[in-house]
């Protein structure tokens, strides 16, 4: 793909950028330039181009705004000690977003191209690739995205499409110590039925909700588990995250694929990581009973949740109307996978996986 790049005549001071670097917080500030390309049926992908980072003019007929017709992302930019800037599987997040793109009736694009728009972005704003040390988890987050940009109110997949890449560097998640993510049980709201989106990334999930991440807040929690939409009986993910749970004889066990759970790389590289460090894997559905009763009887001995925000958190007490389960805090197999993925992202460890990918080689 050939990527124009028109560079920003005001990029952040120096000055200011160490400042935001310092404390970055999550999604607040954003680099000095942004990657979009366009689609249309006639000319597929096309005007690939870097530009300063800057609104966007829509008309408000524009698609995305009425039926969410749109897919996204979310990925990291990683520094390592020798000062190269490197990415965690980005053709896993390519593949989702093909993927998505599908679900949603978008136009697919290429997982080389997705890569590369990616890697050109990072490249052009690669000082804003915070330095990390050990137990120093800044990064720079990297939001691929994809929506109808067709000015017509009809319902049919739109005939202008426009894929963008923005950055935004992203301080440690855990900056004041690990803290167990408290849990609200929902019995009212799902996230996703059979034959629905849920295993897409696409705004419309987040939206849906919204409104029992709320409940979860009044409820003094912090996230929300759902459970499956047909029988309200097995555990499906949290509003961000996916779950994990692990028994007295030490297998390692996640809530199986079911088209209605999205379908994590960070869920993935556990997976395959847990086997490499001899744990037992299982791929099942988990009854909310087995967790209930597992956490009483002694049978699970820790739960955690992952995503590429927080890599793996200790999840705390479960929360629903009428009853608890405490908190199994952090535990040993969540520390050591933790450590181990965190350590290969930040190129304190081999990657015996070849999961990360080179965007900057290191000054020489
Ligand atoms: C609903 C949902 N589940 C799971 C995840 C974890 O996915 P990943 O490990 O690819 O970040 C995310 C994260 O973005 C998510 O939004």
């Amino acid at each position: 793909m050939q990527i124009s790049t028109e560079l920003s005549p005001a990029p952040v001071s120096e000055a200011r950028l160490a400042e935001i670097l310092a404390d970055p917080g999550f999604g607040i500030h954003f680099t000095d330039h942004m990657l979009t390309v366009e689609w249309t049926p006639e000319k597929g992908w096309h005007d690939a181009r870097i530009e300063p980072y800057g609104p966007l003019s829509l008309d408000p007929a524009t698609a995305v705004l009425h039926y969410a017709q749109e897919t996204f992302e979310g990925m990291k930019a990683y520094r390592h000690p020798d000062g190269s800037i490197w990415s965690f599987r980005p053709e896993a997040n390519a593949e989702r977003m093909a993927r998505s793109s599908h679900r949603l009736a978008l136009p697919v694009l290429d997982p080389a191209d997705f890569v590369q728009c990616v890697d050109e972005l990072v490249k052009v704003d690669a000082r804003w690739v915070p330095e990390a040390s050990e137990g120093d988890e800044r990064s720079l987050y990297l939001r691929p995205f994809m929506f109808a940009s067709e000015a017509f109110l009809g319902v049919r997949p739109a005939r202008h499409v426009t894929f963008m890449v923005i950055a935004s560097p992203a301080g440690s998640y855990f900056a004041g110590g690990i803290k167990p993510v408290k849990l609200w049980l929902t019995e009212t709201y799902t996230r996703a039925g059979r034959g629905g989106m849920g295993a897409a990334k696409t705004g419309g999930n987040y939206a849906s909700s919204l409104v029992a991440q709320q409940e979860a807040i009044a409820q003094g929690c912090d996230q929300v588990v759902f459970l499956d939409a047909e029988q309200g009986r097995y555990v499906e993910e949290l509003g961000g995250m996916n779950m994990y749970f692990v028994t007295r004889d030490r297998r390692i066990v996640t809530p199986q694929l079911t088209g209605t759970i999205l379908e994590g790389i960070t869920r993935a590289s556990i997976l395959e990581l847990a086997v490499r460090l001899g744990y037992q894997v299982e791929e099942r559905r988990v009854d909310i009973q087995e967790w209930k009763d597992g956490v009483a009887s002694g049978e699970i001995t820790e739960i955690f949740a992952c995503g590429t925000a927080a890599v793996i958190t200790p999840v705390g007490e479960l929360v629903w109307d009428g009853g608890s389960v405490p908190s199994l805090g952090e535990g040993e197999v969540a520390a050591t996978i933790r450590r181990h993925l965190v350590d290969l992202q930040f190129g304190r460890a081999e990657d015996p996986f070849g999961w990360m990918h080179p965007i900057v080689p290191a000054a020489r």
